[in-house]
């Protein structure tokens, strides 16, 4: 699990890595992760990367609740980027990139063409904060049908290229993005799917804070889930005693285990156990 330990060095480090490595290429493919996709993605990597092609791929698209994927498509499509929904565990939606990245990249294609360059491939570099699936990303769109091209003295000195069968080189070290905690919410959503250190989040309250949200929005999830019954007058904390007695969570004697469901209640919600949950909306 990723560590989401921040300290001004670590950011100040990775913004000069995403600076040198942009230079390198034509187009960045950013991974955001659909269950919250403002909250996992950085925005300054809109002014790193101006002047680049741009795709973001909401990543984790199976955990997420699939009416609202195609509304943050949209969310995104509106703002110009050219935009998927992908599963890079599975590899579902990988195959439309190829396209994709023709279509992103078209301007950058004809310009070269007129120059009279062909077929030179495009050069791209995966980017997202840490945890969204970019090795997991990189390693299902590389697949086995790509060679490493190892060091081109001169030009990308100690960079490897992974080299994709339909013109397109890609980096094959992603560009870490860091997570930026705006406000507290950020930083609930990012702990919610499990990209902060659980050694710093209290599960109990994380649990209360999911609860909530779930009873809101997705009403009925936890009942089935946990074959229990939850009505109004009943708090979050209610209703993790109320799975404690369901999935017999206790400690010695009767006494329940709050920490037991708790820890249960947050990892059903990461694993898609619960259901397929979308956290935020535009
Ligand atoms: P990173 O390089 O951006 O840090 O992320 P990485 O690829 O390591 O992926 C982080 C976790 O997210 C991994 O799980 C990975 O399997 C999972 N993952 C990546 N893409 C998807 C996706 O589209 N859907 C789902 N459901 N999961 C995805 P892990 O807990 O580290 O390992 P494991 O559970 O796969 O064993």
């Amino acid at each position: 699990m990723a560590n989401y330990q921040w300290y001004p060095g670590h950011m100040t480090k990775a913004k000069r890595m995403m600076q040198e490595d942009i230079k390198l290429i034509d187009l960045i493919i950013e991974l955001v992760d659909a269950r919250i996709p403002l909250s996992s993605r950085n925005p300054d990597i809109d002014e790193l990367g101006k002047n680049k092609s741009r795709i973001i791929l909401l990543n984790k698209s199976d955990l997420a609740d699939t009416r609202k994927n195609k509304t943050w498509m949209e969310y995104f499509s509106d703002r110009g980027f050219h935009v998927l929904e992908i599963n890079a565990k599975t590899g579902a939606g990988i195959k439309s990139i190829q396209g994709v990245v023709q279509e992103a990249c078209k301007e950058k294609i004809a310009r070269d063409r007129k120059r009279g360059i062909i077929n030179r491939p495009v050069r791209a570099m995966v980017a997202g904060i840490p945890n969204v699936g970019k090795s997991t990303f990189i390693n299902s769109f590389a697949g086995k049908a790509c060679t490493k091209t190892g060091n081109k003295p001169g030009v990308t000195k100690g960079k490897q290229w992974i080299r994709l069968n339909k013109g397109i080189e890609l980096l094959d070290t992603p560009g870490i993005l860091w997570p930026k905690f705006d406000d507290q919410s950020v930083g609930l959503r990012l702990a919610m799917i499990g990209s902060m250190n659980d050694e710093i989040v209290h599960l109990d309250e994380l649990a209360c804070e999911l609860i909530d949200f779930l009873r809101a929005e997705y009403a009925g999830m936890l009942e089935n889930r946990y074959e229990i019954e939850i009505n109004d007058e009943q708090s979050a904390y209610d209703v993790i005693k109320s799975v404690c007695i369901s999935k017999k969570c206790f400690l010695k004697g009767e006494e329940l285990d709050i920490m037991k469901s708790s820890a249960m209640i947050v990892d059903d919600f990461r694993n898609g156990r619960i259901g397929k949950i979308t956290l935020e909306m535009p």
